[in-house]
């Protein structure tokens, strides 16, 4: 693993049950390096994120994480050791769909819990960094509120704001602005394209093909039991040079036709790797992307 390396899956295979989910999956993220992984529903995209934290155990291959190194469990290698695992996860930052706040702690509360409990931070040095957390991120004057009082783009900058606090080297985010109303998802983005600008190194399951392309250095398209394509994102999004990734990304692009629906989309442009795929400036979502400020 050369040193720059900070995750690195070789020839992972995850199962649940007999269901193979996917297999032989190889992949190296640097640091710094922002990946974007996208794929349809139900190909792993989740399952693969979290198996790299250990929130899923895997069946073949090894991921190393930060030098922590996992087998998996058909192996035969001793597994994590305990306090190895707990080391792991507080390097790891993960940002889930759902905002999974402490529902009956204060925003500042649930940004400071972690370092006080895990990292032994006192009560003051825990506040200070939350404020600067929360400043950083536009929500210090809610530091009061409690989760329910909040938007549900506020939530996820406060659950961004609680996983940065452990100061983690890695940032794993599965569908941040999923469950987002549309008109909140430019605020949750921002703040994850800051941390990109900051250098944080980044895997990112997202949807927001337009986001994906703008921040990420590198696209994983996963499908079919396994990753169908990989490359730098501009390529990957803009000329797939599988007819898998092709097909699902095309899907994407008709599914996203906006206001003037999938047919008037299609004749729009449709996907036209020829033309610069993505960058055709007729589509009508990709002039929402602009009127939100997100190129
Ligand atoms: N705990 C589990 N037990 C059994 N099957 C599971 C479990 N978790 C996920 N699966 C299955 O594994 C497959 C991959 O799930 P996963 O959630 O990783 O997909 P995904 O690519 O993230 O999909 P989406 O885009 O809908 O979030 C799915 O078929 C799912 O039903
Ligand atoms: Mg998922």
């Amino acid at each position: 693993m050369s040193s720059d390396v900070v995750v690195e899956l070789d020839g992972v295979r995850k199962c649940f049950g007999p269901r193979v989910i996917f297999d032989d999956v190889s992949l190296s993220v640097h640091r710094s390096e922002v990946v974007a992984v996208i794929g349809p529903s139900g190909a792993g995209k989740s399952t693969l994120i979290r198996c790299i934290n250990q929130l899923n155990t895997f069946e073949k291959g090894v991921i190393r994480v930060l030098g922590h190194e996992v087998y998996g469990t058909e192996e035969g290698r001793p597994p994590l050791r305990r306090d190895d695992l707990r080391r792991l996860r507080t390097e790891i930052g993960m940002v889930f769909q759902t905002f999974n706040l402490f529902p009956h702690l204060s925003v500042m509360k649930n940004v400071m819990l972690a370092p006080q409990r895990v990292k032994g931070r006192s009560e003051a040095e825990a506040a200070a960094q939350a404020q600067e957390l929360l400043e950083m991120i536009g929500l210090s004057h809610r530091k009061d509120a409690y989760p329910r009082q909040l938007s549900g783009g506020e939530q996820q900058r406060v659950a961004i704001c609680r996983a940065l606090a452990m100061e983690p080297e890695v940032m794993l985010f599965d569908e941040p602005t999923s469950m987002l109303d549309p008109e909140l998802v430019g605020e949750v983005l921002a703040a994850i394209r800051r941390l990109a600008v900051d250098g944080m190194t980044m895997i990112l399951v997202t949807h927001e093909m337009m986001f994906a392309k703008e921040i990420a250095d590198t696209v994983v398209v996963v499908a079919d039991g396994g990753i169908a394509e990989m490359g730098p994102a501009k390529e990957v999004l803009s000329t797939p040079k599988t007819e898998r990734a092709r097909s699902f990304l095309e899907r994407v692009l008709l599914h996203t036709g906006g206001d003037t629906g999938p047919q008037a989309a299609a004749s729009e442009g449709g996907f036209d790797a020829a033309s610069g795929g993505f960058d055709d400036p007729t589509l009508s979502w990709s002039r929402e992307v602009d009127e939100k400020g997100l190129r």
